[in-house]
C-alpha cells in the first residue's frame, strides 16, 4: 500500500513511524514532513520516506500528488486541513483518505456547533452559553460571576481561550475577542463556559461513522513552565495511562461520551470518520467535556502510538471503510512519557537554525524513540526549525522507569537555548 501522511510536527513522525511498521506499507511519502520523518524505513522494504515540499494546507497540490503517486491511503494528520474540507476535496476526486470529512471536523472547528452538539445530546460538559452579542455575553458572564472561559468558536492556532477570575476580566475577554475582533472571525461568536476545576485529561477514541474504539488514558502539559506555571503551549510533554482514573471510570466515561456523540451523529447525518479527541475536565461532579478535537493529539499520538499494539494502516483502513466493529484495539500495558524540548522563547517568538547535537546517542538506547517536531536538514546537520523541535519519549514496564528513561535521553540531546519541563508525568507520581 502506498501510503500519504499529511503534516509535519512530532504527531506525524509518530504516525509515520507507526504506519512504516506495518507489512502494508510498500511505499511512503509526508508532506512537508521533516529531518526526523525523513530518516524512518518502512519495515515491509527497508525503502525511506520521502518528504516531499508541499504545505499541509496546500489542498490543490496535495491533491495532484496524491492522485499522480496514486496512493492507496491518504492520513491527515492536522486540524487545519481538515476545517479547509482536505477529505471531502480527496473523495470527490476518488481517493482513500482518512480523516473527518469538514461537516464531521466541525466539532474541532466551530466551539459553538460543539457547544450545541454536547448540550442536545447530553454530553457531560460545562454549563455554557453562545452569543455573538457581546451585552448578552457579558450578562451571562455575570452570572458566572466572571469565573468562566471564553472561546472563539473557530480555529485560533490553540490562542483562542481566555481563562477569567472576574468579571472585570470576562468583559475585557468578551471585548477583546468578539468587539476587537482579537482572532479575526474566529471570534464573531463565542462560547462562554463555566470555569471548571479539577484534573485535565485526554481521551482519544478511532471512529469510523458508526463504532467509537476507546483509548486508554493520557495527561498533556500544556503550561510553557514546571508546575504548570507560564504560558499556554501546544503541549510540553505527555505520559499514558495516568492514574486518574481507574479502567471502569474510563469505560464509564467513554461511554457517556460515545454513546451520545454517536447517536448525535447519526440524527444529524454526520459521518465522523477519524479521532475524536474530547479534552476532559475531572470535576467533583464527575468527567466534564471542556473542548473536542477532530484529530490526534500532538504530544498525545507520541505516547499512545508505542503503546498499540495493533497495525496502524490496517486500523485505519478499518476507520475508513466502516469495519471497526470487528477489530480489537490492543495496548502493550507499559506506560510512556513524552518530553517535547523546545526552542528557547517558545510559545514567544524564537530563534531558528540551531544545530541538534547527541541524536545519535540517544538513538542507541532501546524502547525510546525521538519524534521529531519542529527539525530541518542542513547540510549534514540536523538544525532547529520550530517551536517543539523534539518529542523524547520512553516506555518501560512503570511510569517510573518510562520517566526515568526519557530524561536519561533528554541529557544526550543538546541544542542552543533548548527548554523543557522537568516534571512531565510527576503529578502522577
Ligand atoms: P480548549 O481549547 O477549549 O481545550 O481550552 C484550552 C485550555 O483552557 C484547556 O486545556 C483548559 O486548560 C482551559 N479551559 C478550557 N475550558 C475551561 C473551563 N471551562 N474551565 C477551566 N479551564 C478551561
Ligand atoms: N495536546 C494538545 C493538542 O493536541 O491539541
Amino acid at each position: 500500500m502506498k501510503i500519504l501522511v499529511i503534516g509535519s510536527g512530532g504527531r506525524e513522525h509518530a504516525l509515520v513511524w507507526k504506519l512504516a511498521q506495518s507489512p502494508h506499507a510498500t511505499q511512503m511519502w509526508c508532506a512537508p514532513g521533516n529531518a526526523g520523518i525523513a530518516q524512518e524505513r518502512l519495515a515491509k522494504n527497508s525503502a525511506l520516506v520521502e518528504c516531499v515540499n508541499l504545505g499541509a494546507e496546500d489542498l490543490p497540490k496535495l491533491l495532484v500528488f496524491a492522485q499522480e503517486k496514486k496512493a492507496d491511503l491518504i492520513v491527515v494528520g492536522p486540524d487545519n486541513p481538515l476545517a479547509l474540507g482536505i477529505v471531502d476535496l480527496f473523495q470527490k476526486n476518488g481517493l482513500r483518505i482518512w480523516g473527518p470529512n469538514q461537516k464531521a471536523a466541525q466539532f474541532e472547528s466551530s466551539k459553538v456547533f460543539s457547544q450545541n452538539f454536547m448540550e442536545k445530546y447530553g454530553i457531560p460538559t460545562a454549563r455554557a452559553g453562545t452569543f455573538s452579542d457581546a451585552a448578552l455575553a457579558k450578562k451571562f458572564a455575570a452570572s458566572l460571576d466572571g469565573k468562566c472561559a471564553v472561546k472563539a468558536d473557530g480555529l485560533a492556532l490553540g490562542k483562542g481561550v481566555l481563562i477569567c477570575a472576574s468579571m472585570a476580566e470576562a468583559n475585557k475577554a468578551i471585548d477583546e475577542i468578539l468587539v476587537g475582533r482579537a482572532f479575526g472571525v474566529a471570534g464573531a461568536n463565542i462560547v462562554i463556559q463555566e470555569f471548571l476545576e479539577g484534573m485535565e485529561i485526554s481521551l482519544h477514541a478511532l471512529c469510523d461513522g458508526k463504532t467509537a474504539k476507546l483509548f486508554p488514558t493520557s495527561q498533556d502539559h500544556k503550561r510553557a513552565l514546571d508546575g504548570d506555571r507560564g504560558l499556554n503551549t501546544g503541549g510540553m510533554g505527555t505520559y499514558s495511562p495516568t492514574p486518574f482514573l481507574t479502567e471502569t471510570q474510563l469505560a464509564e466515561t467513554g461511554r457517556k461520551i460515545l454513546e451520545p456523540f454517536t447517536r448525535g451523529c447519526a440524527v444529524e447525518g454526520i459521518d465522523f470518520h477519524g479521532i475524536l479527541y474530547p479534552g476532559i475536565m475531572l470535576t467533583k461532579s464527575g468527567p466534564k467535556v471542556l473542548e473536542f478535537n477532530a484529530r490526534f493529539g500532538d504530544p498525545e499520538t507520541q505516547v499512545y502510538l508505542p503503546r498499540l499494539e495493533n497495525d496502524l494502516v490496517e486500523l485505519l483502513d478499518a476507520s475508513v471503510s466502516e469495519s471497526l466493529a470487528k477489530v480489537e484495539l490492543k495496548w502493550s500495558p507499559m506506560s510512556s512519557v513524552c518530553v517535547v524540548m523546545a526552542s528557547g522563547g517558545y510559545p514567544g517568538s524564537y530563534p531558528k537554525g540551531k544545530v541538534i547535537t547527541g541524536l545519535y546517542e540517544a538513538a542507541k538506547l532501546p524502547n525510546t524513540k525521538v519524534f521529531h517536531a519542529g527539525t530541518a536538514k542542513s547540510g549534514n546537520e540536523i538544525v532547529t526549525n520550530g517551536g517543539r523541535v523534539l518529542g523524547v519519549t520512553a516506555w518501560a514496564k512503570d511510569l517510573k522507569s518510562a520517566q526515568a528513561v526519557a530524561y536519561a535521553v533528554v541529557e544526550k540531546i543538546h541544542f542552543d537555548g533548548a527548554h523543557f519541563r522537568r516534571d512531565i508525568a510527576a503529578k502522577a507520581l
